[in-house]
């Protein structure tokens, strides 16, 4: 990884962090994407730690913003293009779950908004970086959550029968939908584009619940995986020399497995990319 670019959202907890800093230590240069100061801060010091002997001109950088925000999204990009015309890596990763319905400023329903329409917005606004690197690769952290999830093209946002459960579900069969769609349109490009389930790891997830799914998440977590565990298929996607050419899988255990049928339909994929980049203000 020694002189490669990798732009991670949600490396400031679980395992998006030891993700960044295992790419670090192996000499990558790591581009944060951070909705908090003092947590952006914070994992930038982490990864300095992590990777000593990296020059002080290629230092670890952090960029600002709220990926649930169409507007931060589209700053972001821009943001991040003009300081990196080159990107080796990105790793679609921020996530989150609500126990409540919430409607964001755009019109969309948070889960949809943080964990789907961000990879898509991310992703579309970084193309062309990730284009100047040659052989890129696009890696999004999706979650076998997905298995039992339908996806409700007359109801996206989820206004009725909204669950924490079928809200997080749904947009987790969106992060591989969407990896299917894009890997359509990265033909001939030389980037590459894989999703993942890390395991079920013990991180800050669902841990701003409140009640039952509070209860719920804090038993799960007693049989859940480390974090460290957790990010050891994000580390492969984005770096081994096995998968350097492997394109359109979803991976668990660093292994490809078969996502559900639904999220292997070819038409809901299409559908899904149109409807998004409508609902993102993105002309194809
Ligand atoms: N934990 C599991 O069992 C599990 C299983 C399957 C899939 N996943 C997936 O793994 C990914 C990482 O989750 P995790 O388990 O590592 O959870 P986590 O510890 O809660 O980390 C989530 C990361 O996303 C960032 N984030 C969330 N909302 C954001 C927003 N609006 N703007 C900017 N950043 C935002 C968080 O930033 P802050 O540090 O500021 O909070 C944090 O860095 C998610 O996509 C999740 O769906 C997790």
């Amino acid at each position: 990884m020694q002189g490669k670019v990798v732009v991670i959202t949600g490396g400031t907890s679980g395992i998006g962090q030891v993700a960044a800093e295992r790419l670090a230590a192996m000499g990558a240069r790591i581009v944060l994407v951070a909705r908090s100061q003092s947590r952006g801060e914070a994992a930038l010091t982490r990864l300095r730690e992590a990777s000593p002997k990296l020059a002080p001109k290629e230092k670890h950088r952090v960029h600002y913003g709220d990926v649930s925000r169409l507007a931060d999204l589209d700053r972001l990009a821009t943001e991040i293009r003009t300081a990196e015309p080159r990107i080796d890596v990105l790793i679609n990763n921020a996530g989150a779950v609500f126990g409540e319905r919430v409607v964001t400023e755009d019109g969309l329903e948070l889960t949809f908004a943080t964990n789907h329409m961000s990879y898509f917005v991310l992703t579309h606004g970084l193309r062309e970086a990730l284009a100047a690197a040659g052989a890129a690769r696009v890696v999004n952290t999706s979650s076998h959550a997905h298995y039992r999830a339908k996806i409700d093209f007359d109801d996206l946002q989820m206004q009725k029968n909204y669950s924490l459960f079928r809200a997080y579900g749904c947009s987790k069969l969106c992060n591989i939908l969407f990896t299917r769609a894009l890997v359509r349109r990265l033909e001939g490009t030389g980037i590459t584009a894989n999703s993942l389930h890390p395991g079920f790891v013990n991180t800050r997830l669902g841990d701003q619940g409140t009640g039952f799914i509070a209860m719920l998440f804090r038993l799960m977590k007693n049989i859940a995986i480390t974090p460290e565990k957790g990010a050891e298929t994000i580390v492969y996607l984005a770096s081994s020399p096995d998968v350097a050419k492997t394109s359109g899988l979803y991976f668990y255990k660093c292994k490809p497995v078969d996502p559900s049928k639904l999220a292997q339909d070819d038409a809901a994929a299409e559908r899904l990319w149109r409807e998004t980049a409508k609902l993102a203000g993105i002309k194809e």
